[in-house]
């Protein structure tokens, strides 16, 4: 029971790993405020948990820094303080800077980054009084490139430095994390999970053969966020099953052979 007695924050918690979030902290004994867009899936999970006491809904399109800034400050100021900030509500994209306009780039921008941002900015004094933390929902796209995903790309690795350079400004009343995960199985990820030949082509990526579940990021979220992580601060955890510790050199293992070839494998590395 990690977060009893406290309160959190979760951006886009009606679904995917906000919702594994919300899921996590409630059971942990927190105070869950679920913002999204869309109010009827933040319903939803609120209703799955059945405390209306402790899982609250709030609609917030996290575009609209007023309604954002809002839902921070009344939020503290029902529950009478707040422990804990998750910046998960994004937008992924997909396009070269060549095929997606401006108009697209700054949506992407303001969804991913500036809401991270301006909701930071304005939870920030309320986390002071707690010593509280923020945990930034980025990307493995924050931590290297990706074809296609130039604004993406860019908008993750901003979340991921924004993150160190709040970690240094608002230490040591305020920790900030990252939390970077790779494939995760969310309604956002279905049409690459969906996608067989995508699928294929994850393959000999994914070390671990597999996608991530929203638990597992989750659990990420909710160690950053606690006081298990009292001295980390500024970290980017990237939770993606190994996806980037790879170099993106060939699988030699799955080409030449393991132990039983261990020196036909040799003589073709020696050429
Ligand atoms: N799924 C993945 O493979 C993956 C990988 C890396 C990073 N991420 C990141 O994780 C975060 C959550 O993604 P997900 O996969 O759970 O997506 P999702 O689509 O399952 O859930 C996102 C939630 O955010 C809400 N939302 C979207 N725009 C919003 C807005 N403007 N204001 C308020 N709420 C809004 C949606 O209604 C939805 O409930 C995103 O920041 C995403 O970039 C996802």
């Amino acid at each position: 029971m990690r977060f009893k007695d406290k309160v959190a924050i979760v951006t886009g918690g009606g679904s995917g790993i906000g919702e594994g979030a919300v899921r996590r902290l409630h059971r942990e004994g927190a105070t869950v405020v679920i913002a999204d867009i869309r109010p009827e899936a933040a319903q939803a999970v609120a209703d799955d948990l059945g405390d209306p006491a402790r899982a609250i809904v709030r609609e917030v399109n996290v575009l609209d820094n007023e309604a954002l800034a809002a839902l921070v400050d009344e939020s503290a100021a029902r529950f009478g303080r707040l422990d804990l900030l998750v910046n998960n509500a994004g937008m992924g994209s997909f396009g070269k800077v060549t095929q997606i306009d401006l108009a697209h780039w700054r949506e992407v921008m303001a969804v991913d980054v500036e809401s991270v941002f301006w909701a930071s900015r304005t939870a920030i004094p309320h986390l002071e009084k707690t010593r509280g933390a923020i945990v930034n929902v980025a990307s493995a796209s924050g931590v290297a490139a990706d074809y296609g995903f130039a604004a993406y790309n860019a908008a993750k690795a901003a979340v991921i430095n924004l993150t160190r350079a709040m970690a240094i400004d608002h230490a040591p009343l305020v920790r900030v994390n990252a939390v970077s995960p790779g494939l995760t199985r969310t309604p956002l990820a279905v049409g690459l999970l969906d996608n067989p030949d995508v699928m294929a082509a994850y393959d000999g990526v994914l070390p671990m053969g597999r996608a991530a579940e929203t638990s597992e990021i989750a659990a990420a979220i909710a160690f950053l966020g606690s006081d298990d992580a009292s001295y980390v601060n500024g970290h980017n955890l990237v939770v993606d099953g190994g996806m980037t510790a790879h170099t993106g050199q060939p699988n030699f293992s799955r080409i030449l052979g393991d132990a039983s070839h261990l020196d036909q494998a040799e003589s073709a590395f020696r050429g």
